[in-house]
């Protein structure tokens, strides 16, 4: 490593600290607050990765020459991977202390500084039709308006190619923030509720959309979109350790719904 990459690595590093002791820490009170941020100074290949590698498997995508729009970029780890594996990769985010985080990997990632936008999802500066694959992990659950992101999402999207969400699903009994159990279909006071009796703010929960599958099935099926859901084997990953899972074991079974949706939206032309 060169002497101005190392001083990047550094700097980085040193953000990503900050970023993620804010998020676990301050924001979710997590108690493995510490072991989270080490994760994360290395989140290319703790994260993206294997989360890219799925997507790659699943829909038989090769990233290489695609034009890709990674919304809510973050701190920047499913962009770099995406461009190490060839894409042209843009990304908007709307956060400050994010934006500062992908400059710099942008510098030390070659990756042309003015591909990373601070805006947001439900306004993307991008004309119609310009991505052969939008990337959206994570963030469906923290925009301000689920259908404008979705629709904006979809309008910068070529005809044909794909727009991928991934999101929590809310009936499920599990809070994926908090890593906390939650009554099934409970609703959001409910949750904060159980926060607060732990003595834990409920402030970032507050910012947290609920979505479920059935209300973005509503939204996708006015679309004219081809709506392809990626169903996990979840009861098989209960199982092993049934004993300390009974409650998700039992409730994917029941209602055979699992705790997070994996979501494509081949996006169609004029029939
Ligand atoms: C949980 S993080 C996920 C970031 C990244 N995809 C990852 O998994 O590391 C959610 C991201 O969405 C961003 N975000 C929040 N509201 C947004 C909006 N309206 N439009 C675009 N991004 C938004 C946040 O700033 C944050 O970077």
């Amino acid at each position: 490593m060169t002497d101005q990459a190392s001083t990047l690595r550094a700097q980085i590093d040193g953000l990503l600290r900050q970023y993620y002791e804010n998020y676990y820490r301050k924001n979710l009170s997590l108690v493995d607050w510490r072991e989270r941020i080490e994760t994360r100074i290395d989140e290319e290949r703790t994260f993206a990765e294997p989360n890219i590698r799925k997507v790659e498997k699943w829909m038989g995508v090769n990233f290489a020459g695609q034009r890709v729009l990674v919304v809510g970029a973050g701190t920047g780890a499913e962009s770099v991977v995406l461009h190490q594996r060839g894409a042209e990769v843009h990304g908007i985010e709307p956060y400050d202390k994010a934006m500062q985080i992908l400059a710099l990997k942008a510098e030390l990632y070659n990756i042309p500084p003015e591909r990373f936008q601070q805006a947001a999802a439900e306004q993307i500066p991008h004309p119609d039709e310009s991505f052969d694959f939008v990337y959206c992990y994570t963030v469906l659950e923290h925009v301000q308006d689920v259908e404008k992101t979705i629709d904006e999402m979809l309008r910068v999207c070529k005809t044909g190619g794909l727009v991928y969400i991934q999101t929590p699903e809310y009936r499920f009994p599990y809070e994926g923030h908090y890593k906390i159990t939650r009554l099934p279909f409970s609703p959001r006071w409910l949750t904060a509720l159980g926060l607060l009796l732990r003595g834990r703010s409920p402030a970032f929960l507050r910012t947290v959309n609920f979505v479920t599958a059935p209300q973005l099935n509503r939204i996708f099926f006015a679309r004219n979109v081809l709506t392809l859901r990626i169903e996990l084997n979840w009861l098989k990953m209960w199982a092993p350790v049934r004993g300390a899972n009974k409650l998700p074991y039992w409730f994917t079974k029941t209602f055979g719904i699992g705790r997070d949706q994996y979501i494509f939206l081949r996006k169609l032309g004029a029939e």
